[in-house]
């Protein structure tokens, strides 16, 4: 057997187990509708929340930046690759957030590495929460730190972790505001209020919840008021804010210890200008326009109502179990005009493979009743014991 035999073995392996991916190639997008072939699909499954990624204002920004400063940053931030409009980006973003501080990286999964690499060292601990995204748990395998998992949203089993494992170095709570396959959210002020009692810090992606929740779309954590130096809000761009990238909104001592020990942002070059100058406009499109937030929020409704259940978030899981299930379900909905993704594991637990439904401020309120008709038949026919339950 060569070595190309066995890397051929491995692929026949995730096929034999349902889980083989493949990239499906759009050729045109507008709004809420890509093409697949020659055929439009309403999409269910971007993270464009906000319908932002066409608006003119955003685009016409990104021109502008790519005139005016070329198309390439040419270096790392600490290097020669740091230009005034990094800066007004990362004050833009502390104000809006009202943080001390606030640091750009190129993704939020570099963000999320960078927060956990560059905070940590042999002896600190992370507590991260079962359900966290996979950015968050490599972060947490890279870091030199002891790790601690904690049962989704179980105050009282990080409360024993936290007990049972002290540390005279630093150690830190992970957790996401909206989570990014269940759309649930994480009890954020009780996780502040431990981070304060058992001097740690609380470190929250809300990659799912900018652009959703909060005055001007700030987040879920300004949304609930909370703040302070033991929080670290880490960001993404690429979801409702329609652009790229990503940033860590914190205290000024937080920052300046990233700057000089997250590797992910030291050794990688700097966002373009035309990424920073389009995520700028969507920061400055969404204080200008909370109507897009409510649209987002009514469509959530409709969904709920029809659907007959609760949706914590623009994020709504149709739990099914295999990944076989999951991809018919997928193929139903895609037969009948409709692009939702199946999720299958190791995104979700093993037996939890799933539609995620992800809705939009676009969505018309036809296209949404018009997806329930073709999902809630399919759904009643497959007789399955743990579907739509959450
Ligand atoms: C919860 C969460 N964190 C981080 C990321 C990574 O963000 P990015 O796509 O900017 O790398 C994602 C999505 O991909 C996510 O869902």
């Amino acid at each position: 057997m060569t070595v190309l035999d066995r890397i051929r073995d491995r692929i026949a392996q995730v096929q034999r187990l349902g889980l083989y991916r493949q990239l499906h190639h759009h050729s045109a997008c507008d709004g809420v509708r890509v093409k697949w072939g020659d055929r439009w699909l309403i999409n269910f499954s971007s993270n464009d929340y906000l319908g932002l990624a066409r608006e003119p204002q955003l685009v016409e920004a990104a021109i502008a930046a790519a005139r005016q400063y070329g198309t390439g940053s040419g270096a790392s931030r600490l290097v020669t690759g740091s230009f005034d409009f990094h800066q007004q980006l990362e004050c833009q973003i502390a104000t809006w957030k009202r943080t001390e501080a606030a640091l750009a990286f190129n993704s939020g999964y570099q963000a999320n590495q960078g927060v956990l690499v560059g905070l940590t060292k042999g002896g600190d601990r992370i507590f991260v929460d079962a359900l966290a995204h996979a950015s968050l748990r490599d972060g947490t395998v890279l870091s030199r730190a002891r790790s601690h998992e904690f049962r989704h949203n179980d105050l009282e089993h990080l409360e024993h972790l936290l007990n049972s494992h002290p540390s005279s170095g630093i150690r830190l709570i992970v957790t996401e505001s909206v989570f990014s396959m269940d759309g649930d959210v994480a009890p954020l002020s009780e996780l502040l209020q431990l981070a304060k009692t058992y001097d740690t810090v609380l470190v929250v992606d809300e990659a799912h919840s900018v652009g959703v929740f909060g005055p001007a779309g700030s987040g879920l954590c300004a949304h609930l008021g909370l703040k302070g130096d033991r929080l670290i809000q880490v960001g993404t761009c690429g979801k409702a804010l329609a652009s790229f990238g990503a940033y860590v909104a914190s205290c000024e001592a937080i920052a300046e210890l990233l700057r000089n020990r997250a590797r992910s942002f030291i050794y990688t070059t700097a966002l373009p200008p035309s990424v920073i100058a389009a995520t700028r406009a969507a920061i400055a499109y969404l204080q200008a326009h909370p109507e897009r937030l409510q649209r987002l929020h009514r469509n959530r409704q409709h969904l709920a109502s029809r659907l007959g259940r609760v949706l914590d978030s623009q994020i709504c899981p149709i739990v099914l179990g295999e990944p076989e299930i999951a991809l018919a379900a997928s193929q139903h909905l895609r037969d009948r005009g409709f692009w939702v993704q199946a999720i299958r594991p190791p995104t979700v637990p093993n037996g939890t493979a799933r539609l995620r439904i992800s809705l939009s401020a676009s969505h018309s309120a036809e296209q949404l009743d018009s997806l329930c008709d073709a999902l809630q038949p399919w759904l009643s026919a497959q007789s399955l014991p743990h579907q739509m339950i959450r």
